[in-house]
């Protein structure tokens, strides 16, 4: 028992020290040259084969001794446009880029899992993908290039897992169904008559139209949907007119829909389109809507939810897995769940010494659940591939 603890516990400093590298030297979607290349090398040092699909992911392949089925996990590699003032003796290196939303640590779990699974390798009855994908903070995401460019292939099912400032820590969050919400996002161009402000009936005040559709907008959620399925509908900006006695020729909005349930997603976005129509109508006005479908939502398969509650349950002990509270976030490991069997769950890092939230310039994770999200991913992979 002794030895097996000192062992745990050069695991654990092992993936905190290459968390910490990482953490230091952030990258923003799309341009995680280092990171990946970083990635590559600690795979390979393993005996990992590595490939990738857009020169921008790094995909490795574990087989155990016999054949079976594939399982994949996933972990996002980039950071954020945040200037970091956490003030750790490891914080970012790069000025204005940061790891706020705890990637780093995803990277660190995933290589420990890595590491464990490669010294049981004579227990594993199949195929282990290990997926580190670039740009999770970027609609479209890296996930959807990645899918697209095959990645999912032969692969049966797939976990991954969101270290979660929410929850608090120590506690693991899990939920058949919809965990993270599908993000849209809409353009509103009103165009009216400008004039003079004096003269407003010589006009047709695109500001006045807009203030209109605004308020029409918001009865979407309270007045057509049902209460018991959630949905957001904000509206973020709104630009009309450069001075105060000039009615403008046009007015712009734009905004985000949040949902879990495509149906929902649909309501709203036919509601919209009518309100429009009808409130532009009223005033005389005319308008253009752009509606852009972003990332889906993340929803849970029942088998695979069961997987990881039984796995964390193994890990932490029944009484600190938690049913989750979905998050209204988007997450692009959205486009996995649409493909194949997959599980997304919460590993609580809320801290009282750190409270502050995801993307915040003070964001931080207790370290300590590194091995915790590991022993976890590790534990499923067993149970679904079969002991
Ligand atoms: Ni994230």
């Amino acid at each position: 028992m002794a030895e097996q603890k000192q062992t745990n516990d050069a695991w654990t400093e092992w993936m905190v020290a290459h968390r910490r590298h990482l953490h230091a030297h952030p990258e923003l979607s799309h341009q995680e040259a280092q990171t990946r290349a970083y990635i590559e090398q600690q795979l390979h040092s393993m005996g990992i084969e590595t490939r990738s699909l857009t020169g921008k992911d790094v995909i490795g392949y574990l087989d155990g001794p016999v054949k079976g089925k594939t399982v994949a996990l996933r972990s996002d590699i980039d950071a954020l446009p945040v200037a970091e003032e956490t003030g750790l003796p490891f914080a970012s290196k790069t000025p204005g880029v940061m790891h706020a939303c705890g990637h780093d640590g995803h990277m660190a779990v995933l290589l420990g899992v890595v590491k464990k699974l490669v010294e049981e390798r004579e227990r594993i009855k199949g195929r282990v993908v290990f997926i580190f994908q670039h740009a999770e903070e970027t609609v479209p995401g890296g996930a959807r290039e990645l899918v697209e460019n095959g990645v999912l292939d032969g692969v049966d099912g797939i976990f991954g897992l969101h270290l979660w400032q929410p929850l608090e820590s120590g506690l693991i969050g899990v939920k058949e169904g919809a965990i993270m919400a599908g993000a849209d996002g809409f353009a509103i161009e009103i165009s009216g008559k400008g004039g003079h402000g004096a003269m407003p009936h010589e006009t047709v005040d695109p500001t006045l139209v807009a203030a209109h559709a605004i308020t029409q907008l918001h009865t979407i959620i309270s007045r057509t949907l049902n209460p018991l399925d959630q949905a957001v509908l904000s509206i973020g900006e709104l630009k009309s007119g450069s001075t105060y006695n000039v009615i403008p020729d046009s007015a712009t909005l734009s905004g985000t829909v949040r949902y879990f349930e495509p149906a929902v997603a649909a309501t709203i976005r036919s509601r919209m389109e009518d309100i429009l129509d009808g409130v532009c109508k009223s005033f005389g006005a005319t308008h253009r809507f752009t509606y852009t479908v972003g990332d889906p939502s993340v929803r849970n398969h029942p088998e695979m939810a069961k997987i990881v509650k039984a796995a964390a349950e193994s890990v932490v002990g029944p009484e600190r897995v938690v049913e989750a509270v979905p998050s209204l976030g988007g997450e692009d490991f959205a486009y996995y769940c649409d493909q194949i069997p997959a599980a997304f769950f919460f590993v609580g890092v809320g801290h009282p010494a750190a409270p502050y939230g995801h993307h915040h310039p003070k964001f931080d994770i207790d370290e300590a659940m590194l091995p915790v999200g590991a022993d976890i991913m590790r534990e499923a992979v067993f149970r679904f591939l079969g002991e």
